[in-house]
């Protein structure tokens, strides 16, 4: 059973990108922990209720829609719960490939639109819920912060290279989230900001790309969820500004 007792209270806990391979299991594990009162779940595509879901609480579940790539929309999803003192949000949303994008093999494969669109959707996208919904958190008391990042976008980790657009994209969202880490901590003193790196788990974005992961190495969306959720309950202060592996281990920049 997952525990988010650090926070201390009944928690109010978002996620953005709910409908994703690990979004929708972050949600499935979070209507179960007794420590959470309410998950509100935003998406594009909307939820649709696995087996996993099905066995949770949906009383507690609220859904709203929100389009990343545009900052109105996420305007509009903050103000949709301007009622709500929230305790937790996890950005979950990310690309890596679409029907246009591909990730890059080698620099000649690198093209001026796909890169934005990377940077947009991986960098930008966070900070711009930060932005608006940073007004929403606690201001006291245990309050964290996150996006889901990627080990790939450690710059001392690159041996082999390529993934051009995607690496950039999560090196820059790991910088964003250090400076807002900085900025934040004179408006709300106690939260937490942090990227963490959920391993190579078993969704569509990872699916082409599975051929030579080990089974042993390839978690499925709840077996990784269940893992960053107990990261996230072990984060303190100190830990503000990093990125942490699903196992709690901090990944350097
Ligand atoms: N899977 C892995 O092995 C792995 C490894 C390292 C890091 N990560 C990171 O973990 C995060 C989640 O990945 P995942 O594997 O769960 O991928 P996924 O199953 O493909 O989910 C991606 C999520 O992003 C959402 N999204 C995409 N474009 C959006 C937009 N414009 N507006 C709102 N939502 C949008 C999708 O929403 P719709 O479904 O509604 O389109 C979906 O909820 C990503 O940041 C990824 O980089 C994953």
């Amino acid at each position: 059973m997952i525990s988010l007792q650090s926070f201390g209270r009944d928690l109010n806990a978002v996620v953005i990108g709910g409908s994703g391979g690990i979004g929708s299991a972050l949600v499935a594990q979070l209507l179960m922990c007794p420590d959470v009162k309410c998950v509100t779940a935003f998406s594009r595509s909307g939820i649709s209720v696995d087996d996993e879901m099905s066995r949770a609480p949906l009383r507690k579940l609220e859904c709203h829609p929100i389009d990343l790539m545009s900052e109105s929309s996420i305007k509009d999803a903050s103000d949709g719960v301007s009622e709500m003192t929230i305790d937790l949000i996890i950005v979950a949303t990310g690309i890596l490939h679409s029907k246009d994008i591909r990730p890059e093999k080698s620099l000649n494969a690198l093209g001026a639109d796909s890169f934005s669109a990377v940077m947009q959707m991986n960098a930008l996208a966070p900070m711009l819920v930060a932005k608006h919904f940073l007004p929403r958190m606690r201001k006291s008391g245990k309050s964290v912060f996150v996006a889901l990042s990627a080990r790939v976008g450690s710059i001392s980790d690159n041996r082999l290279g390529g993934w051009y657009s995607y690496r950039a994209s999560k090196a820059a969202l790991n910088m964003l989230l250090k400076t807002l880490s900085v900025e934040s901590h004179r408006t709300h003193p106690q939260l937490i900001v942090a990227g963490l790196h959920p391993g190579t788990v078993d969704t569509a974005l990872s699916c082409p790309f599975q051929r030579n992961v080990e089974p042993t190495k390839l978690f499925s969306p709840s077996q990784s969820a269940g893992y960053l959720l107990d990261v996230i309950d072990g984060l303190d202060h100190s830990n503000s500004g990093g990125v942490f592996a699903w196992n709690g281990s901090q990944i350097e920049a």
